[in-house]
């Protein structure tokens, strides 16, 4: 009897190696396969189809007989798995990860073969057809950027897949490395050939032990498909702003993550002053299926609007079936949270949602209809960012989380530019002051510089306008999204719940 279970690292987390023993102890052969995404129902056991979740070493002998009360029936039927439109995670818990048979066995590599017969410039006009933009927060079109490097001059060119993954509630990147890692092998193959490059580095952080051993396995076992392309794991140290492309580039580069001024974009003077793709892992991942026969049309044909494709969503935080869920864009939060999600795990209220990461906005229930779409979320003031959900229940305190948005961004500030590494800490103590009701006295009259100038206490009104101008400084003075956006969670959570600010 075959048995399948994850060694994706939530799966290991919770048990998986000992209950994967337990069953070869007990004369089963096991496979180990990537994860369905179905996070709340890991070490998930698959037996010829049928699911069983989550289950303990103790549940091995009553899932062997069928007699398991952990039956979900067939996984690919399940509510969460059976509505998706997985084309990025097409292969989420069905093959071995560094199987290159089971890679071949669904597709793998006919993309890249594919576009090896094709000129780097008609690579670029399916990938342009199809509508991707960038998985990694700005939404940026993949074929406009990729365009630009295979035009810049200069004979060294880079491709740099951006897995730093430092968003809250997001794993769909590590999912898709650990899982999946030959397909993001050849979207990088496929992404060096079109724009001319030599080399590619996926840049990922340390805190992902299992990604970058699964990649540093399967780029060896893939060497000769993609050769003569270079293709190296760079690992970070986990700072938020290192997920920041420039940034990013410097840290590969052996230097301090810090931001660099754009002009020059890194398609023009990237890596090492060369023109340089910067690409998230899932922008990455959606390209050998764009590659495939009638792909680019197959891909342009779903979504919304401007949003087109399918997006890898995660749903994450206090919530009944967190998980990954890749559909179509245009899906609204009411049915990502209620429906598919099942509320809070907790089983109170939701409160609300941040879509987004850190740095996006906090969403209530009343405005759950907003369609997953880029721009239908930048006329609500909010962020689809890398397409994280994090659910609280009506227990959380906004203030509190307004206050953390502020101190994460003076923690994780590079400090380049003063709206961010200077008003992030004034806004961590304006918060605080705003929260305890105390009284600031502020100077006034001609010279308030003057220690016996007279004095006013500060209300309360008064400094939520400071914190709003302040907000504004930050908005439209900073040089990155790390300073310019914290203001989104801050402004949602004051504007939506005033009365966690008193
Ligand atoms: C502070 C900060 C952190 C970021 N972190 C990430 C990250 O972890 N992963 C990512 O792909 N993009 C991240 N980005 C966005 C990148 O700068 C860049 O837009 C992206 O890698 C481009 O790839 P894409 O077009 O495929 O999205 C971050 C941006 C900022 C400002
Ligand atoms: S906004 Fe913050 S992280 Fe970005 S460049 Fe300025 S100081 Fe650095």
């Amino acid at each position: 009897m075959i048995v399948r279970i994850s060694d994706d690292s939530l799966a290991l987390a919770l048990g998986a190696d000992a209950l994967a023993s337990g069953f070869e102890a007990a004369g089963a052969t096991v496979e180990r396969v990537s994860s369905w995404g179905m996070h709340w129902l890991e070490p998930l056991v698959e037996v010829d189809g049928i699911g069983y979740g989550p289950a303990t070493v103790d549940d091995v002998s009553a899932i062997l007989d069928g007699t398991s009360a952990l039956n979900i029936g067939p996984i690919a039927d399940h509510p969460f798995i059976k509505p998706q439109q997985r084309l990025t995670f097409a292969r989420a818990g069905k093959t071995r990860p560094l199987s290159l048979e089971d890679y071949e066995a669904t597709g793998g590599w006919s993309g890249l073969r594919r576009a090896q017969a094709m000129s780097g410039e008609a690579v670029i006009a399916e990938v342009t057809q199809s509508g991707l933009r960038g998985r990694g927060g700005a939404g940026f079109p993949a074929g406009i950027k990729w365009n630009t490097v295979a035009k810049a001059p200069g004979g060294r060119k880079y491709v740099v897949c951006n897995a730093d993954e430092g968003d809250s509630g997001t794993f769909a990147d590590r999912m898709l490395m650990e899982g999946d890692p030959f397909q993001l092998i050849e979207g990088l193959a496929i992404c060096a050939h079109a724009v001319g490059a030599q080399t590619a580095y996926i840049y990922t952080r340390s805190e992902y032990p299992h990604a970058i051993a699964k990649l540093r396995a399967a780029i060896d076992l893939a060497a000769a498909i993609i050769a003569p392309l270079h293709m190296e794991v760079r690992e970070g140290a986990g700072a938020y702003v290192c997920g920041e492309e420039t940034s990013l580039l410097n840290s590969i580069e052996g230097k301090r993550g810090v931001v660099r001024a754009k002009p020059p974009l890194p398609a023009l003077e990237g890596l090492f002053g060369c023109p340089t793709v910067v690409n998230n892992v899932l922008t990455i991942a959606a390209i050998p299926h764009i590659l495939s026969e009638g792909g680019a049309a197959e891909y342009a044909a779903l979504g919304v609007d401007r949003s087109l494709g399918t997006k890898p969503i995660q749903l994450a935080g206090n919530i009944k079936h967190g998980g990954l869920y890749e559909t179509a864009f245009g899906i609204s939060l009411h049915d990502l949270v209620y429906t598919i999600g099942g509320g809070t795990a907790s089983g109170r209220p939701v409160k609300a949602v941040q879509v987004g990461g850190p740095l996006g906005a906090y969403i209530p229930p009343a405005q759950f209809d907003l369609p997953f779409d880029y721009e239908a979320y930048a006329r609500a003031d909010a962020l689809i960012g890398h397409g994280g959900v994090v659910v609280v229940d009506d227990s959380a305190d906004m203030g509190r989380l307004a206050r953390f948005a502020m101190e994460f961004c003076a923690v994780e500030s590079c400090g380049k530019c003063t709206p961010c590494r200077i008003g992030s800490t004034r806004g961590v103590e304006l918060l605080d002051r705003i929260r305890v009701g105390a009284k600031v006295l502020d100077p006034v009259g001609a010279l308030p510089q003057m220690h016996n100038a007279p004095k006013v206490a500060r209300t309360a009104d008064q400094d939520i306008a400071l914190l709003e101008e302040l907000c504004e400084t930050m908005k439209f003075g900073s040089l990155c999204a790390l300073g310019g956006f914290t203001p989104y969670p801050v402004l949602s959570a004051l504007r939506h719940w005033p009365e966690d600010f008193q």
